[in-house]
């Protein structure tokens, strides 16, 4: 299972990772991760609290600067990008924590993500009643299987509901790569399925990571597995392989330090 060098093959590459390092101090959080992305993969990571999964998240949108390393976007230098140019070249994200405005309906929160999208200047235009951003909301709501919820308020939903509505929001404007944040944490037995479809219902040429520590979904949405551990990219291969490998189980149970 070697690691992948930065470098392309000839599949196109959505996202290409070289040398990325993030330190917090003398903490090493991210330590010389080099990842390749290509167009229409999905890629899981999984890694113990702490490996560094999300902070890698946060380097890829430029949350956070890099202290070491380069990102490529689509083929193009991204490491100093500021977060809004990497939405325009089409990256997007969910976060760990739901972050959704629970007074809102489900409607005007689709509404909002495709208008933010579309429009530079959306607080600028009153939306006129069933715009062409009508249509992309209940586009947007049919992926995220909400078509039956658009006038229910977000507060309303269930857990599962909103992680499925935070899906439909990371999905406006027709993204090329989406980062999803541990999307199926806090969901019931009954809900893990149905974010399962959803995962695998997205477009192919989508390029998906997704950071997950239900095996059990990582192994069916996944076509390649990467381990974290220590900010460091373990090891990166087939779902089964990966999932079943000596290093993985080591973290799991807690002997690797
Ligand atoms: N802004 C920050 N300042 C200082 N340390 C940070 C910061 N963000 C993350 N860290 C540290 O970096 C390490 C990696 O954190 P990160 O959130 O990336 O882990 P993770 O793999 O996503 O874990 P989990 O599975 O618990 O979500 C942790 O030790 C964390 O405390
Ligand atoms: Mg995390």
């Amino acid at each position: 299972m070697p690691l992948t060098d930065g470098s392309a093959s000839n599949q196109r590459v959505a996202l290409n990772l070289k040398g990325v390092t993030r330190r917090f101090g003398s903490f090493v959080a991210v330590d010389n991760l080099n990842m390749t992305i290509k167009t229409g993969e999905r890629r899981a990571i999984l890694g113990s609290n702490g490996a560094g999964k999300t902070t890698l998240f946060n380097l890829i949108t430029g949350d956070f600067p890099l202290s070491e390393g380069s990102i490529e976007i689509e083929g193009v230098e991204s490491s100093t990008l500021p977060t809004h140019k990497r939405i325009q070249a089409g990256l997007r994200r969910t976060y760990q924590h739901a972050l959704l405005f629970d007074s809102l309906s489900v409607r005007d929160t689709l509404l909002l993500a495709v208008v933010g999208i579309h429009n530079k200047w959306p607080l600028f235009y009153p939306l006129k009643k069933n715009s062409k951003y009508h249509e992309k909301a209940e586009a947007l709501a049919k992926v995220a299987g909400l078509s039956s919820k658009m006038d229910v308020l977000v507060g309303a939903l269930s857990h599962g509901q909103k992680r499925q509505l935070e899906i439909g929001i990371a999905l406006s404007g027709d993204p090329k790569i989406v980062l999803f944040d541990e999307p199926a944490a806090g969901l019931s037995p009954a809900e893990r399925p149905v974010l399962t479809e959803l995962l695998l219902s997205l477009p192919k040429k989508l390029s998906v990571i997704l950071i997950e520590h239900d095996m059990d979904i990582a192994l069916e949405t996944s076509n390649i597995v990467s381990v974290m551990h220590n900010g460091k990219h373990l090891l990166e291969g087939e779902p089964e392989e990966v999932v079943h490998s000596d290093i993985v189980r080591e973290i799991y149970v807690g002997k690797r330090q």
